[in-house]
Formats: structure tokens, sequence, C-alpha cells
């Protein structure tokens, strides 16, 4: 959708821009089959995972049949510039999961390190998705710059708002696991927060209920009862808003609503 909508916003959506939204929603989902064994993840969209199903080996197998697709698809465009910006993604996509992977072993992150992580592993996709869109849609240099720098905080905005669901949402709406980053020590956010802004004692005692994997429900009341959530909330609509910002370059149109609206969705959304 974001392909579609930045190309209709810099000229017109073709051929070139459906094989482009191809080729992210094949990076895309090989990603998250990917993550679902990575993460121990059971449900995806509110469906057995991949993993689930199948197991972990034929899951490692389809993702990477679903990114040969996306590499496929890659080469019908012919155009070294769509090879420069998917493969900056997939090595940003993939340097991110082992950001996190490595912090979830020493459960040592702080927000710094997680913008970073989460710039890598989300933002990277919806930045591609909607440079992509510029320059299928034919725009100029000022045009395509804008539009990456536009994904990349939808991005942001994106994952602090999945990260917070993790600790708000329930299974049932959101479609995957509840309290699934905490069981796989990943440290989102609102808990770091809730961390930061807590006496030296009962940080200790969180982090080792997170080693132990033990009380992992008080630790989600411990982050509940903090400003972990309204402060990551505020943090997503900061992002959100310097999004919009972005797209200032063009001129009112029902495509650039609908950028917008998007952006709003993705910061209000319950699921
Ligand atoms: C998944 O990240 C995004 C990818 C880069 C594959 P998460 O692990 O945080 O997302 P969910 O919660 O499983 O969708
Ligand atoms: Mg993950
Ligand atoms: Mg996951």
């Amino acid at each position: 959708m974001v392909t579609f909508l930045a190309a209709k916003l810099v000229g017109d959506a073709d051929e070139r821009t459906i094989t482009g939204s191809l080729i992210v929603e094949y990076l895309h989902n090989a990603t998250l089959v990917h993550d679902d064994i990575v993460d121990d993840s059971d449900i995806r969209r509110g469906l057995p995972s991949i993993k689930k199903i199948k197991g972990n080996k034929v899951a490692v197998l389809y993702g990477d049949y679903l990114l040969a697709n996306s590499l496929q698809a890659m080469l019908d465009l012919r155009d070294l510039e769509v090879f420069d910006i998917l493969s900056l993604c997939s090595r940003r996509l993939a340097k991110g999961e082992l950001l996190q992977a490595a912090k979830a072993r020493k459960l040592d992150i702080d927000e710094e390190v997680y913008l970073q992580m989460i710039s890598d592993k989300t933002a990277a996709l919806m930045s591609a998705s909607a440079e992509l869109g510029g320059l299928t849609g034919g725009g100029n240099d000022e045009q395509r710059t804008a539009l990456k720098d536009f994904g990349e905080n939808l991005g942001m905005a994106f994952q602090i708002r999945d990260d917070i669901l993790d600790y708000e949402g329930r299974t049932g709406i959101i479609g995957k696991p509840v309290g699934g980053d905490l069981k796989e020590k990943k440290i989102t956010l609102p808990l770091i927060r809730a961390l930061e802004k807590s006496a030296h004692g009962s940080r200790n005692m969180i982090i080792k209920r997170i080693k132990h994997r033990e009380g992992l429900k008080q630790v989600v009341e411990f982050v509940r009862k903090s400003d972990g959530i309204e402060y990551s909330n505020n943090k997503a609509t900061q992002y959100a808003e310097t999004a919009k910002r972005k797209l200032d370059v063009f001129e009112e149109s029902e495509f650039k609503s609908m950028l917008i609206e998007l952006t709003d969705y993705v910061v209000s959304r319950k699921k």
C-alpha cells in the first residue's frame, strides 16, 4: 500500500510499481516467517504461524523461498537503483534482528540502542517501500528522499506502537501472542523507560525475573504501572508527526491524505 500510494504521489503507479510492491511484500513475509522461528511465536495474523504448522526446518526453507521470490522479482525490474535500495534494506533487516538477539542475551539494552535496532529491523522496510514507490512513480531526487524519510519515520512509529501492544493488547485482537516479547527476553521501549525510572533495587529484581523467565506477569504489571506506555505512545506520536511533515513537499491530494491517514492509524491502532 505504501509503495502504491508513494508512486501515486509523485506520478503514477505502473507495472514497475506493482513489481516493486511485490518485491517488498515477498521480502516482508520472508522476514516474518523467519521472525516467528527466532521469536518462537505460534500465532501470526490470528492464525498458526508457519513454524507452528510445519516446524522450524520447513519454516527456514520457506522463508528462504520467499526471499528468493523477492530477488527474482527484483531482477524483473532490471534496475540497479532498485537493487541499491533493497540490498541495503535486507542488510538492515538482518542486522536489526541480530542486534536484538544479542541484546536479549545480555539484557543491557537502552533507549538509544533500541531505537537503532527498530530502525534497522522495521523502519528499513517501510522506508524502502516508500522509496520504491517514489522511484517507480518517476519522482525526482527531492521527492524520493522525502518518501524515504517518511517511510523511515512511519516504521519507527509502527514498531514502537507494536511493542506497546505487546503489553497492552490481547491475543484475540492483535492476532499474535501478547507478552511474547518478555518471554523472549526482548526489552522494548515501555520496559526500558520503566526500568530507567525505577530504583536500583527493583530494577535488578525485574532484570532477574526476565533472565530466569519467572514472574513475568509481575514484570508486565511493573510496566503497566509505570509511565512506560504513555512515554512510548508519545515517542510513537513524535515519529508519526515527523513522518507527516516529510510529506510537506507534496501538494495536497487524495494520495497524500491517505498516507497521512495511514500514519495516524499506525500510532492509534489497537491491533
Ligand atoms: C518483526 O519484529 C519484524 C521483522 C523485522 C521481521 P517483531 O518480532 O518485533 O514483530 P512481531 O511482534 O513478531 O510481529
Ligand atoms: Mg522478532
Ligand atoms: Mg516476532
